[in-house]
Formats: structure tokens, C-alpha cells, sequence
């Protein structure tokens, strides 16, 4: 017999993107809104919790109507409602997170809590319908940077962790010390492209460990700017951080891989839409054997079409939440609150 079609309708709040989206079954998306706040957070040089909160309120209502509309339905249409309960700025999380909540109960439809991580993750099936579990997915984002073994798809095992800064933190603090605007990473994939990795940077690796380090490289970097004043060569100090940075990452991934002996890998989160780990690791992969997948740039970065994902299957799997499912901001990978 044939299942029936889920349409899920679903909210990313956790930074400083309002997102709305419309999944059917989990890899079709029929429309995704991103209202985004980088314009307002770059005078600041980074993202203000409270200002972000205010903005995700002002822009979630015209967000749900412009999914609604971009894609022809009406409520009626949806049969689950999704949003993201953490790991995020709590403030900002629970705009999207009670807006979901509140909308499900009118509308009479389930409600899922997803996990942001797991949403990143998940933005790959919307790009590669044929990706299935088992897989080792490197996520790399401004908060997070994690080794993960895709077991299913609601299993993750966390094979490594970053001990300090994420690396798109890290992107974006050095991208400030050499003066350039929030959020760094895409101005550093763009210049360093002008740029060789000139500058010899510490890179950390952990005995009997995946897990990761990016504070000592990006310490360097700064000491580096400081120390050579305006005679630094910005496109080659962005190119030889970015070639640290990689190096490290996919040094773990390889060996990830090996240890759970599959070829099969993923990368997600925004900066997995850098160019030269991209580049760099088609290569690895070439000499490796590996099958590689990206999600596309518009699905990197947060987004809610990877929120709807997740919660499809997360629903398949027979999970739904309670309509007092709250935020919790440092929500791990693998911490399963709702029921
Ligand atoms: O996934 P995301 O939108 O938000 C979090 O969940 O954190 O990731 C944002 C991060 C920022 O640090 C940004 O600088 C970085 O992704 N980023 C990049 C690129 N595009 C975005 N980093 C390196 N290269 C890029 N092309
Ligand atoms: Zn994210």
C-alpha cells in the first residue's frame, strides 16, 4: 500500500534567521522563507541575542504566510508542525519554538521539537534523495563542529567534538581582526582564493581522539596580525587559515571514516558551503575512494527546510512533543527530551 504524503510545516529560530519552510516527505520542499538578520548584527560585529529575539518576533508572522503562499497551500494542508528547541540563543529559539507550538494546537496537527543539529544533517536529503544511513557527517558551523556517525535516521553517534571555539567562530573572529564584516567565513573563502598558505599555523591534533581544537589557530592568526601590522598579506593569511583549518577537519574525517569503515560521508552546516573544503576534500575522495555529498549553498547555512526534514523522520520513527516542550539552549547531539 502506498503511505500517504506528510506535509510538514516548519520554524529555524535559534540565530539570527527567521525561516519558515514546507517539506513533503522529508525531501521535497515546496517552499523554504529566510528572513535574514545579517544586515542588522553587522554593525555589531556579531549577533545580539536580544536584538535577534526582537527581529525573529517582528518577521515570523509575514515568514509562515509567505511559505504558505509560495507554495499554494493553506493550513489545512499541514499535517505536522516542527520547530527548532535548541541548541540556540534561548530567546531567540523560543520565538520559533512557541509560534510552532501555538500553531499546531489551532490547526489541531502533532507538534515535533527538532534539534538543530540534526536539522543540519538532514538538509542533505533534500539535495541527495538517495542518501541513506549509515554515514560519518562532518558539521561545521558558527556554533558547532562535530564528527557524527549517522547510525539511521534518528541515531547519531558523536565520534568528535570541538574543545574550544566552533569554526565558523573561529571564521568569523579572525575575519574581524583582519577587519573584515559578520559573518567572515564566505569573505574569507573569497579572498583567499587571491592568496597561498604562506603563513605556517599550528594545527592540534589529540591522541587517540577525534576531537578537534581551532582556538590555538586562531590565537596565531591574531598574534600574526599584530605582530606584522599592516605588512600582513591578507588573502595569504586567510588561504593559510582556511588550510590549517582543513587540514585538521578532514584529517579526522578520513580517519572517522576508517574507523567505522565506510566511504560514505556528508558534510553539513554553513560553513560546509566553503569552497577550499570543498575542493580539498572532492580530492581525498578521488584518492580514497570516498562518496562524497554537500547539501546546496542555500541549504549550508540555517534554514527551516532542514528543520522539516529531520522532523519527518523523527515523525516516521513515531516521535511527536508535548505542547510544553521548552528550549534548551545547550541542547546536545544525542540528548533526546521530548517523548
Ligand atoms: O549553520 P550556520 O548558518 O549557523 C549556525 O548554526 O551556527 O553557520 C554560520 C557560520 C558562520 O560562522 C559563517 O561565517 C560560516 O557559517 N560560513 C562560512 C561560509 N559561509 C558561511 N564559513 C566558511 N566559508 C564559507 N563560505
Ligand atoms: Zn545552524
Amino acid at each position: 500500500m502506498e503511505q500517504k504524503d506528510i506535509v510538514v510545516l516548519s520554524f529555524e529560530s535559534s540565530c539570527d534567521e527567521t525561516a519558515c519552510a514546507i517539506v513533503k516527505n522529508g525531501r521535497e520542499v515546496l517552499s523554504s522563507v529566510i528572513a535574514t538578520q545579517i544586515d542588522i548584527h553587522k554593525r555589531f560585529g556579531g549577533v545580539v541575542p536580544e536584538i535577534a529575539s526582537r527581529n525573529h518576533i517582528d518577521a515570523i508572522s509575514n515568514v509562515v504566510s509567505e511559505a504558505l503562499d509560495k507554495a499554494h497551500l493553506t493550513l489545512d494542508d499541514i499535517d505536522l508542525v516542527s520547530a527548532t528547541y535548541g541548541p540556540g540563543l534561548v530567546g531567540a529559539l523560543l520565538v520559533g519554538l512557541s509560534f510552532g507550538k501555538s500553531l499546531a494546537w489551532t490547526i489541531k496537527k502533532p507538534f515535533l521539537g527538532v534539534h538543530h543539529i540534526e536539522g543540519h544533517i538532514a538538509a542533505n536529503y533534500i539535495t541527495h534523495k538517495d542518501l541513506e544511513p549509515p554515514y560519518i557527517c562532518l558539521v561545521v558551523s558558527g556554533g558547532h563542529s562535530n564528527l557524527v556517525y549517522v547510525k539511521n535516521y534518528t541515531e547519531f553517534e558523536i565520534l568528535g567534538r570541538t574543545r574550544d571555539d566552533a569554526v565558523g567562530e573561529a571564521f568569523d573572529k579572525v575575519s574581524r581582526v583582519i577587519g573584515l564584516e559578520y559573518p567572515g567565513g564566505p569573505k574569507i573563502d573569497k579572498l583567499a582564493k587571491e592568496g597561498h598558505p604562506s603563513y605556517k599555523l599550528p594545527e592540534t591534533f589529540f591522541e587517540d581522539s577525534l576531537d578537534f581544537s581551532f582556538s590555538g589557530i586562531k590565537t596565531a592568526v591574531i598574534n600574526l596580525v599584530h605582530k606584522e601590522g599592516e605588512n600582513i598579506n591578507v588573502p595569504d593569511l586567510c588561504a593559510s587559515f582556511e588550510k590549517a583549518v582543513t587540514d585538521v577537519l578532514l584529517s579526522n574525517l578520513l580517519k572517522a571514516c576508517k574507523m567505522k569503515n565506510t566511504n560514505k560521508v556528508a558534510l553539513a552546516g554553513g560553513v560546509s558551503a566553503n569552497s577550499y573544503i570543498r575542493a580539498t576534500l572532492d580530492q581525498m575522495g578521488k584518492e580514497n575512494n570516498l562518496k562524497i555529498y554537500y547539501p546546496e549553498l542555500v541549504y549550508c547555512t540555517d534554514n527551516a527546510a532542514m528543520i522539516g526534514a529531520a522532523a519527518y523522520y523523527d515523525y516516521l520513527a513515531g516521535k511527536t512533543s508535548d505542547l510544553d516542550l521548552n528550549a534548551v539552549p545547550y541542547l546536545k547531539l544525542g540528548d533526546k527530551l521530548r517523548k
